[in-house]
């Protein structure tokens, strides 16, 4: 394994992923972890991560020089680069204006043992003001930019390399060969790690978590639980029960194709039916924050019930993935970390029951990775986030009713097919309806309307944190909204929302 040293770098997530996607498995670790907690997983290499600061600022994350001196290669990156070279006693310094963007790159020599093999002349990625002017004694500089004497130096004696542009980005074009250079070449790495690995490794640690007790885990409908539950299947067949709670407000179909899902898997399944449980809670409520309690509190009762009435229930899965750890401080090891905002559909952490993460160490895309070696289908694996309290907080200034979430359910099942039919499903990070409670005047056929407008929202984003609206096709539009006005009754009008996060969040509610 490798370990990447953050220092607060945007893309310092990114350089993980991509190590990964070499074969290799990386954690992510802040630049003031514990030294002994560093040494203890025993990385292959390090890679020491871009970051905003200049190492002359006040406060900047210094580089603790027994990093250096573990006797693994590092690789610093950008800032990682910088600091390294700072602390060896080059020379760092602002140039006179820094390098952002697209940037040509010259290799000296042939590019020492790092570079070895590139074309003497590419593009590559650079977001720097300083630059290092001389690197350390006995390093050797690689390559040279306009705005950077020394794009990249090395110290094969001492293990050390530095690279000032980005090779995580797809804009460097030989940056993930560089990477894999770095991860196979210099420290050795065997690149076995894979979605295939992950499963076998995980399999492992369940069973020897767990031996021969009860394990349960709540189904959302969400790629997250089914993964977490498919591998808990693999590893533990019948220990595992699996409760899908339909509290009534999921997107058409879903609960029905999760149940064939894990069916097919043959995987123990309570499908608990709780819709009207949901609904007689919700009557009369039309606050946001209400909403979500309420149905919070519902699933739990619901769950609880269903977790009391199985024998020897002693572990509940939860599907945390790696960028909740990281988001929530952790350190990826411990178990205290799970991400507490949005958690609506979650489930308490004092059920008493112990926790079984096997998504853990996992980025988004590996999960789906994992999902589909596990066998989930497309559908399932592929499918976009929803929120835990589902449609009714896209139920938004009325009380959520029955007949209010058959509208929404139908408009959004004709968007969702709509988008997926122009090849764009995936490429969204949602789309949804949103069915504000007024009501306007139409005209169909020769009568006049007194009905609902839908409201269509569609959102590109990386994490959820920002998010822009998505420039939908106007003949996409054109065709959701004729076919939502003319097959779902009680709605006249389709409108489009196009804030982007912020100021807008992505949700209504
Ligand atoms: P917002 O609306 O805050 O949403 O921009 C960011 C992401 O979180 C999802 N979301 C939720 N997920 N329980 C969840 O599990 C919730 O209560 C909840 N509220 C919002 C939302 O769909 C988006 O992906």
């Amino acid at each position: 394994m490798v370990l990447v040293i953050d220092f607060g770098g945007q893309y310092s997530q990114l350089i993980a992923r991509r190590i990964r996607e070499c074969g290799v498995y990386a954690e992510l670790l802040h630049h003031d972890a514990d030294l002994e907690q560093i040494r203890s997983r025993r990385p292959a290499g390090i890679v020491l991560s871009g970051g905003p600061a200049s190492v002359y600022s006040e406060g900047a994350p210094a580089l603790r020089p027994e990093l250096l001196e573990l006797g693994v290669p590092v690789l610093g990156i950008c800032y990682g680069m910088q600091v390294m070279v700072h602390a060896l006693g080059g020379r760092v310094e602002s140039a006179d204006r820094g390098e952002f963007g697209r940037t040509d790159l010259e290799l000296t020599d042939s590019g020492g043992r790092l570079l070895a093999g590139l074309p003497p002349q590419q593009q590559c990625w650079m977001s720097h003001r300083d630059s290092v002017f001389e690197p350390p004694e006995g390093f050797s500089a690689l390559a040279s930019s306009p705005g950077s004497p020394v794009a990249a130096c090395e110290s094969r004696e001492k293990g050390l390399y530095g690279i000032q542009f980005h090779p995580e980005v797809v804009h460097t074009p030989y940056g993930t060969q560089i990477l894999d250079r770095f991860l196979r070449e210099i420290a050795g790495c065997e690149g076995a790690w894979s979605p295939e690995s992950v499963i076998s490794e995980q399999v492992e640690r369940i069973r020897a978590q767990v031996g021969d007790g009860g394990v349960i885990c709540g189904l959302s409908g969400g790629v997250d639980s089914a993964t977490a539950a498919a591998i808990v299947h693999r590893a533990l067949g019948d220990q595992l029960t699996c409760v899908l709670v339909d509290h009534g407000l999921m997107r058409k179909n879903e609960a029905d194709q999760v149940v064939e899902a894990f069916d097919h898997l043959g995987a123990r399944l309570i499908h608990v039916s709780a819709q009207d449980r949901f609904l007689d809670r919700l009557a009369g409520v039309d606050d946001p924050e209400r909403k979500r309690k309420i149905i919070g509190e519902e699933f739990i009762r619901v769950f609880e019930e269903q977790a009391r009435a199985l024998p020897d229930v002693r572990f509940l899965v939860q599907g945390t993935l790696y960028s909740d750890v990281i988001e929530s401080g952790g350190d990826g090891r411990s178990a205290d970390t799970i991400k507490s905002h949005h958690n609506v559909g979650g489930l308490p952490e004092d059920l008493g029951l112990e926790l079984v993460e096997p998504l853990r160490m996992l980025f988004k895309d590996e999960v789906r990775a994992v999902a589909s070696e596990l066998g989930l289908p497309d559908r399932v694996v592929w499918r976009q986030p929803f929120p835990g309290p589902g449609l009714a907080i896209r139920i938004v200034g009325g009380e959520v009713t029955a007949e209010r979430l058959e509208i929404l359910r139908e408009a959004d099942a004709i968007l969702q097919e709509e988008v997926k039919a122009a090849g764009l499903y995936r490429e969204l990070w949602q789309s949804f309806c949103v069915l504000p409670v007024v009501r306007s005047v139409g005209v169909q056929g020769d009568g006049r309307t007194y009905a609902y407008p839908i409201v269509i929202r569609a959102v590109t984003s990386q994490d959820a944190m920002t998010a822009d609206w998505a420039r939908l096709p106007y003949d996409l539009l054109e065709r959701v909204s004729a076919r939502i006005i003319n097959e779902v009754s009680h709605v006249n009008r389709v409108a489009l929302d196009v804030s982007s996060k912020p100021p807008a969040t992505i949700e209504w509610e």
